[in-house]
C-alpha cells in the first residue's frame, strides 16, 4: 500500500487541527506568492504555468476538481487562470467555510465549495477536465484515491499536483521538529511522497511530466542574509537546474499527469 491508511482517530485528529488553523485565519483564503520567501516560489509558479497551460490547450470551458482545497487558497486561483467551473472539496468544515464566505464577497459563479472526505467523495465517471491538488497526498490513501482520479477525468483530462517530497534528510527533520514543537501535523511529517508514490501515479497516466524544485533549499535561511532574498532565489533555482541529478533531494515536485489508464 503506498500513501496514507489513517485509522478514524488519527483522521479525526488532523482534520481537527485544519479546523482549528482555518479558526486562525480566516482572512487568508487567497494564495499569494509573497506569503513565501522568493527561493520557495518556483514550484507555485510551475503549478500556476502547468494549470494554465493545461487548460488553455483543451481548449474548452472546463470543469476544476481542487481535492484538499482547505481555505480555497489554490481554488480561486484555479478559476482565475482557467476560467472554468471550479469545485473545491476538504473534509474540514470550518475551512470550507472560510472559503465560501469569500465566494460571497467575490460573487463568482462559477465556484463551488463542498465539504467531503476525498476517499469517500463520488463524482460521475469522466466529468472533470482538470483534478488538481496542493499539498494533499500525504494524508491520502493512494490505492483508494487514484482510481477515483482516473474514473472522474475525461480521457484527456489531466491530474495536476503540487506537494512536498520525502526524500531530504535535512527537510525531514525539519518537519520532524515541526511536528514535535506542534507547527504542524502526524501526518504532514510523516506521509510525505517519495518516488514510489510518484511511480505509482506515473503508471495510471498516459503522459507524465515533473518538476523538481528547491534541491538546494535549504541553504536559502543563511544565503538570503548574504547575498539578499533575489539572488538567494536565482541561485537556488540555478542549482536546481545544474545538480538536476540530485533531483531526488528537492524540496517539492510538481506534475502534470495527462490521459488516465481507466483499468477495468
Ligand atoms: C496542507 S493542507 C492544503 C490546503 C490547500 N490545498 C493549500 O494548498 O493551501 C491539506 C488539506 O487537506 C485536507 N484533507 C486531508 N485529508 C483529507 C481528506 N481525506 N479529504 C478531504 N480533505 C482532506 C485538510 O483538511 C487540509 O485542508
Amino acid at each position: 500500500m503506498i500513501g496514507m491508511q489513517l485509522s478514524d482517530s488519527e483522521k479525526n485528529d488532523e482534520k481537527v487541527w485544519y479546523q482549528k488553523q482555518s479558526l486562525k485565519n480566516t482572512s487568508s483564503c487567497r494564495f499569494s506568492m509573497e506569503t513565501f520567501p522568493k527561493y520557495l516560489q518556483k514550484p507555485y509558479r510551475v503549478y500556476e504555468t502547468m494549470i494554465c497551460r493545461c487548460g488553455s490547450s483543451l481548449q474548452r470551458p472546463i470543469q476544476v476538481l481542487d481535492l484538499c482545497c482547505g481555505m480555497g487558497e489554490f481554488t480561486f486561483l484555479i478559476a482565475e487562470l482557467t476560467h472554468g467551473t471550479v469545485f473545491g472539496v476538504d473534509y474540514s468544515p470550518e475551512s470550507i467555510q472560510v472559503a465560501v464566505k469569500e465566494l460571497e464577497k467575490r460573487q463568482l459563479t462559477n465556484l463551488r465549495f463542498e465539504v467531503g472526505d476525498v476517499e469517500q467523495c463520488q463524482f460521475e465517471d469522466g466529468f472533470f477536465d482538470m483534478i488538481c491538488m496542493s499539498g494533499g497526498l500525504s494524508y491520502l490513501n493512494l490505492d483508494v484515491v487514484l482510481e477515483k482520479i482516473c474514473r472522474w477525468l475525461k480521457p484527456d483530462g489531466a491530474f495536476i499536483i503540487v506537494d512536498t517530497y520525502g526524500h531530504n534528510p535535512l527537510f525531514n527533520l525539519k518537519r520532524q521538529l515541526n511536528y514535535w514543537f506542534r507547527y504542524t501535523t502526524k501526518q504532514t511529517a510523516a506521509g510525505i511522497p517519495k518516488k514510489p508514490t510518484l511511480d505509482k501515479i506515473r503508471s495510471r497516466f498516459q503522459s507524465f511530466e515533473i518538476e523538481y524544485c528547491g534541491t538546494f533549499a535549504f541553504m536559502g535561511p543563511f544565503l538570503r542574509y548574504l547575498i539578499g532574498e533575489t539572488y538567494t532565489a536565482k541561485l537556488v533555482d540555478k542549482l536546481d537546474e545544474i545538480f538536476s541529478s540530485f533531483k531526488k533531494y528537492a524540496f517539492k515536485f510538481v506534475f502534470c499527469a495527462q490521459g488516465p489508464k481507466v483499468q477495468k
